[in-house]
């Protein structure tokens, strides 16, 4: 059975799931909403969308049963909420919100109404990050006890929302894939966390372009993201290029995890597209570490490898048609926000946060 589709905010990422939904069996109509009609315009041109400028409208159309928000950060709750009220099933892009009070409002409201709410941390399809979970799952690794993260991202517009301290902060913005990801790794609470942040480089930002943040799980891991928005980043062509040609604009230039575990360790990296893995034995002289494995993929196949927002797409459709849960509790979402916003307090406050998790 096909059911009907809205994706409440139209603009980059709302065209991508509308592409995306043209791969779904179960994706009937699809209604896309937004608050610039212009853009509506040019996207039932580019996509033979329906559109509409009016949200109860669309909330009010019993066949769509699902909506896609996908608009500007500051938006997300009073949509999700009501869409949630609607009897809708909502996926909300993260970041949830823009403050943890909101994001807790959405996981209330979505348990009042029973509802079906999932967060979009799409790396938890990504084939990249998986392959790490399904060792860890095999107990290759061991006991997870360190993962490092470096990330250098492109620079923002100067015109980009994302800049504003409206949208949130950055940490939320743009890491909290990041830290969703070593959650999922990890297996256990974050206990404690402390940020360190120096000052800006990029003059026109209202929000901070680097973090330097740490986490202490309950079980004894520690996680560690260095970010930098500061960065330069190179550019397809560019000379200084050390990396393969075809770079993943758009979304900068380095991000690689070290990921250390009890029996053995892996590295993945975005943009030498690789993943490893090393396997640690013991010897009369020294523990030794052997590497084992060594997969890599060609640039087609990036969006599968890394944003898979493609099978995220497809999956939800599924789940609500078949009246599946999601994949992922919008409650187990909010304690990555309580995350994020925990670095952004540690940063402000210039000392250690403690997350209640001894
Ligand atoms: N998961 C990911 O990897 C990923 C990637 C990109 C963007 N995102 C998220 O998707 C969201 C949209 O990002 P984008 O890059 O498409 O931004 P964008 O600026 O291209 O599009 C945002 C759209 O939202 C619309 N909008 C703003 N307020 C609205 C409202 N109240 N009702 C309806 N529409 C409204 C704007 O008019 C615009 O068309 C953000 O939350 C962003 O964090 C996630």
């Amino acid at each position: 059975m096909k059911i009907n589709v809205a994706i409440l905010g139209a603009g980059g990422m709302g065209e991508t799931v509308i592409k995306h939904l043209r791969d779904c069996p179960q994706a009937g109509r699809i209604v896309a909403y937004d608050i610039r009609k212009e853009r509506l315009e040019e996207l039932k041109k580019l996509h033979n969308v329906d559109v509409s400028a009016d949200l109860n409208q669309v909330l009010a159309d019993p066949t769509i049963r699902v909506v896609f928000i996908t608009s500007s950060n500051d938006s997300h709750k009073a949509l999700t909420i009501a869409a949630l009220e609607a009897g809708k099933a909502v996926m909300c892009e993260k970041p949830m919100a823009t403050t943890l009070a909101d994001a807790e409002e959405m996981v209330n409201a979505a348990e009042h109404t029973k509802g079906f709410l999932q967060i979009g941390f799409e790396l938890r399809y990504s084939k990249l990050y998986t392959k790490v979970k399904d060792w860890i799952d095999e107990g290759l690794l061991g006991q997870v006890v360190n993962t490092h993260c470096l990330y250098c991202s492109s620079v923002y517009t100067k015109d980009a929302w994302r800049n504003k301290l409206s949208a949130g902060d950055t940490f939320p913005e743009r890491l909290s894939h990041y830290v969703d990801l070593t959650r999922w790794w990890i297996g256990s609470e974050v206990s404690e966390v402390y940020s360190a942040c120096s000052p800006n480089v990029v003059p026109y930002t209202e929000v901070r372009d680097n973090y330097h943040t740490t986490y202490r799980f309950k079980n004894g891991a520690v996680s560690h993201i260095s970010y930098y928005m500061n960065y330069p980043a190179m550019f397809r062509g560019d000379p200084l290029a050390d990396s393969v040609t075809d770079l993943q604009l758009g979304d900068g230039h380095k991000l690689r995890y070290i990921i250390v575990g009890t029996k053995g360790a892996a590295e993945t990296d975005v943009f030498y597209r690789h993943i490893k893995r090393w396997q640690f034995s013991d010897t009369p002289e020294r523990m030794v570490s052997d590497w084992v494995e060594n997969l890599t993929w060609n640039y087609k196949e990036d969006q599968i490898h890394y944003h898979n927002t493609h099978d995220q797409t497809l999956d939800i459709v599924r789940r609500v048609a078949e009246g599946l849960p999601p994949k992922t509790s919008a409650r187990d979402a909010l304690q990555t926000m309580r995350l994020c916003f925990a670095a952004i307090e540690s940063a402000d406050e210039k000392r250690s946060v403690s997350l209640g998790n001894q």
